[in-house]
């Protein structure tokens, strides 16, 4: 079987969950390629070492530019902070290689559309991780929303909301720093836009309002630094075809640690779906006996039945955030071998990053903004 040699650019959290994920798509699902761990690269090779060996990567590496170009390469995922990955997306195009990037693209839309400009120059395959299109559930819900089900989509409301930065203690990071790609829009507001498009429909026009409530942070070392992006945001949104809807986020939104969900209704029906109960999608579909007609919860987790049910543990047994990333990257190894699995690429990624651009021009303009197509 053909072997997919990786390199990887990031040590932190999502470069744990990607290289868990490559190592179980390859266990649990029966690929046409075999991910092969390459090279793992930090701002270090001491940073990435012990990243290396717990999940048997076969080198470490400190110089993402070494590393891209190799001919021992096919694939390089950006696990990074986001303010680097538009250079390491345009480096392993150029190079030829294909690319996994992790959400978002790039710090704004113009720096997404120079990632596209090179992906599509070198024709290379790309994914962007929108995992949480990989959710069973909201699997589920797309093809409830896609197959007429719940007949043309009214309204929606989707929110994204957490409270680590609750704690003006929290340290300064560059989560925190407008020009590498911080603030909730992008780190957040990402997914929820992303959902919208792949639920609903491309998002045409946008007004929102935005607010920062901690001013300053001090780093690790205690020196103060002024914060620059939103703390929260919410917008409302008009999608092509005539839907309206809202999306809220906030990382200081106390007593939420990950609350992120949505509820779409459409002339014939509605779909809700919440994080904390990821495997259950709530429908309502009133063409029933109006004795029993009202909401129903699924568990998608059947077996036969179920998106990815199939390769788990049966039903009623529960999967989780990590398997989303194992969904995904699968999908895409799929790709490279020429299979038609659908994932979402670089143009997915620009087309999110110009719809935050819009929320953050309405919001400091306070008016209605039209979306830019790439
Ligand atoms: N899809 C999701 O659900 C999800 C969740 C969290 C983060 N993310 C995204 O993943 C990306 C990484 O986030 P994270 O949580 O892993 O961040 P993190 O801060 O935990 O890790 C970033 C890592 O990159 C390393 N790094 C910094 N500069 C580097 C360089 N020049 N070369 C190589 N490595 C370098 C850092 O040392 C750190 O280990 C971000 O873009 C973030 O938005 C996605």
């Amino acid at each position: 079987m053909r072997a997919v040699r990786i390199a990887m650019v990031g040590t932190g959290r999502m470069a744990r969950a990607h290289s868990q994920a490559y190592l179980t798509a390859a266990r649990f699902f029966d690929l046409p390629v075999r991910p092969h761990l390459k090279v793992v690269c930090g701002r270090s090779v001491e940073r990435a070492e012990p990243l290396a060996q717990a999940f048997e990567w076969e080198e470490a590496a400190g110089d993402w530019r070494q590393v891209v170009g190799r001919d021992d390469v096919d694939l390089v995922d950006v696990v990074a902070p986001t303010a680097l990955h538009c250079d390491v997306v345009r480096a392993a195009a150029e190079a030829g290689k294909a690319v996994v990037c992790e959400k978002p693209l790039a710090v704004d839309g113009a720096q997404a559309l120079r990632a596209l400009d090179a992906v599509t120059r070198a024709r290379v395959p790309s994914a962007v991780i929108f995992n949480y299109r990989y959710v069973p559930a909201v699997r589920l819900a797309h093809d409830l929303l896609h197959e007429g089900r719940l007949g043309d989509v009214r309204h929606f409301s989707a929110r994204f909301l957490q409270d680590w930065l609750s704690d003006p203690a929290r340290p300064m990071s560059w989560r925190l720093r407008r020009s590498e790609g911080g603030g909730v829009l992008l780190d957040l507001g990402v997914h929820l836009v992303d959902l919208v498009r792949h639920l609903i429909g491309e998002i045409d026009a946008v007004a929102a309002s935005s607010r920062g409530f901690v001013s300053q942070r001090e780093d690790p070392t205690g020196v103060v630094h002024g914060v620059d992006v939103e703390d929260a945001a919410a917008a409302l949104l008009e999608v092509g075809g005539g839907a309206t809807g809202t999306l809220q986020v906030s990382r200081l939104a106390a007593g939420n640690r990950c609350a992120s969900g949505f509820e779409i209704t459409g002339s014939r029906g509605a779909v809700r779906w919440d994080f904390q109960s990821m495997n259950d999608l709530d429908v309502y579909l009133p063409d029933e006996s109006p004795l029993l007609e009202g909401w129903r919860r699924v568990s998608v987790t059947r077996p036969g039945a179920h998106p990815w049910a199939q390769a788990w543990w049966g039903g009623g047994h529960p999967i989780g955030f990590e398997e989303t990333f194992v969904h995904e990257l699968a999908a895409f190894l799929r790709r490279l071998a020429g299979e038609t699995d659908e994932v979402p690429a670089v143009e997915d990624g620009v087309r999110a990053q110009l719809v935050l651009d819009g929320i953050q021009t309405a919001a400091r303009e306070r008016r209605w903004v039209s979306v830019g197509r790439p």
